[in-house]
C-alpha cells in the first residue's frame, strides 16, 4: 500500500536529522522508549488522522495583544476538570441516603486516605470555579467578545453559568449537616418565589411539596449525572466554537485594513 503523504507539521515538532554515529544500535533506553511512543502515535494517526484535528484545535493564530485575561476560560475549564476528578473519588465513598449521607461525608474526612484533602479540593474548587466563570464572563463582556459572530457562544456561556450555579446549589446539600440542610431549604424557598415557573421548580427540586428523603437523592442525581453530562456537552460545543471562530482581539487594538486595501490607498 502506498504510504500516505505526511501532513504539514510545525518545524518545532519535526524529527531532528540524525547526528553522525546516531542510530547505530547504541541508543539509550529512554531514546528507544521515546521512539516506541512515536511509532505507537504514528500507528494510531495513520488509521485515524487524529493529529489533523489536534493541529486544527491547538495550532491557531491568535490576535495581537492577547494577554493574561484570555487564560480565564482555560482556568475555568481546569477548575471544572479538577471538580470532575475529585468528585469521582468522593462518589466512591459517599452514600446519598438521608440516614448515611452525613456519616459517609464524616468518614471521608476522618478515615479515608487523603479524604480530607480531596473533599477540601472539591469544596474550595467549587468556589474557585464560580469566581473564575464570572471573571471569564466579565472578560468576554468587556472585550466585546459576545458580538457577531460569537453571540451563540455567549448564549452557550450563559447556560454554562446557570448549570455551574446549579452544581454549587445541589452540591451544598450533600454533606447533609445542619447548615447544608437549612441553607438548601432557604434556597429552595427563594426558588419558589420566582415568577410563573418558581413554584414548579421548587417542587421539582424538593421531589414533592415537602423537603423529604427523596430530596437528597434528587439533588445527588442532578449533581452527579444530569448537570455534569450537560456541562461536558456544552463545554465541548463552546470550545469547538472558540476553535472555529478564533478569539476576539482586545478592543484597544487599532483595526488595520487588509494589505491590498492599504496598497490601493497609496
Ligand atoms: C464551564 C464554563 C466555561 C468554560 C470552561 C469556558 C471556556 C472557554 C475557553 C477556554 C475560551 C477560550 C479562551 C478565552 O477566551 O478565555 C472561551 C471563550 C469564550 N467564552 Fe467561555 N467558558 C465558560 C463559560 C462562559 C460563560 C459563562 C460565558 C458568558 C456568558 C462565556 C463566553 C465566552 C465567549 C463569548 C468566548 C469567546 C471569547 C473571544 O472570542 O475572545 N464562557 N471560553
Amino acid at each position: 500500500m502506498p504510504k500516505l503523504p505526511a501532513p504539514p507539521v510545525p518545524d518545532a515538532l519535526k524529527p531532528k536529522p540524525k547526528r553522525p554515529g546516531e542510530g547505530n544500535g547504541k541508543e539509550k533506553p529512554h531514546e528507544v522508549a521515546a521512539e516506541a511512543g512515536i511509532h505507537a502515535a504514528d500507528w494510531v494517526d495513520e488509521r485515524t488522522s487524529v493529529s489533523g484535528g489536534l493541529r486544527w484545535v491547538l495550532f491557531r493564530k491568535v490576535p495581537k495583544g492577547t494577554n493574561w485575561f484570555y487564560t480565564l476560560g482555560s482556568a475555568t475549564l481546569f477548575a471544572f476538570l479538577s471538580q470532575a476528578v475529585t468528585g469521582v473519588f468522593l462518589a466512591m465513598y459517599y452514600d446519598p441516603s438521608p440516614i448515611h449521607a452525613y456519616e459517609s461525608a464524616r468518614y471521608i474526612t476522618n478515615d479515608v486516605f487523603l479524604g480530607q484533602f480531596v473533599r477540601g479540593m472539591h469544596k474550595w474548587g467549587a468556589t474557585v470555579m464560580v469566581i473564575l466563570i464570572f471573571l471569564h464572563m466579565g472578560r468576554t463582556f468587556f472585550f466585546g467578545a459576545y458580538k457577531y459572530p460569537r453571540e451563540l457562544n455567549w448564549v452557550i456561556g450563559v447556560v454554562l453559568l446557570v448549570l455551574t450555579l446549579v452544581m454549587a446549589l445541589t452540591g451544598y446539600l450533600l454533606p447533609f449537616d445542619q447548615r447544608s440542610y437549612w441553607a438548601t431549604i432557604v434556597a429552595d424557598n427563594i426558588n419558589g418565589t420566582g415568577p410563573l415557573v418558581g413554584p414548579y421548580l421548587a417542587d421539582f427540586l424538593r421531589a414533592g411539596p415537602e423537603f423529604g428523603a427523596t430530596t437528597l437523592s434528587r439533588f445527588y442525581a442532578i449533581h452527579m449525572l444530569l448537570v455534569p453530562g450537560a456541562l461536558i456537552a456544552l463545554i465541548g460545543a463552546h470550545l469547538w466554537l472558540v476553535a472555529k471562530l478564533g478569539t476576539t482581539a482586545p478592543p484597544w487594538l487599532k483595526v488595520e485594513p487588509p494589505e491590498d486595501l492599504r496598497k490601493a490607498e497609496v
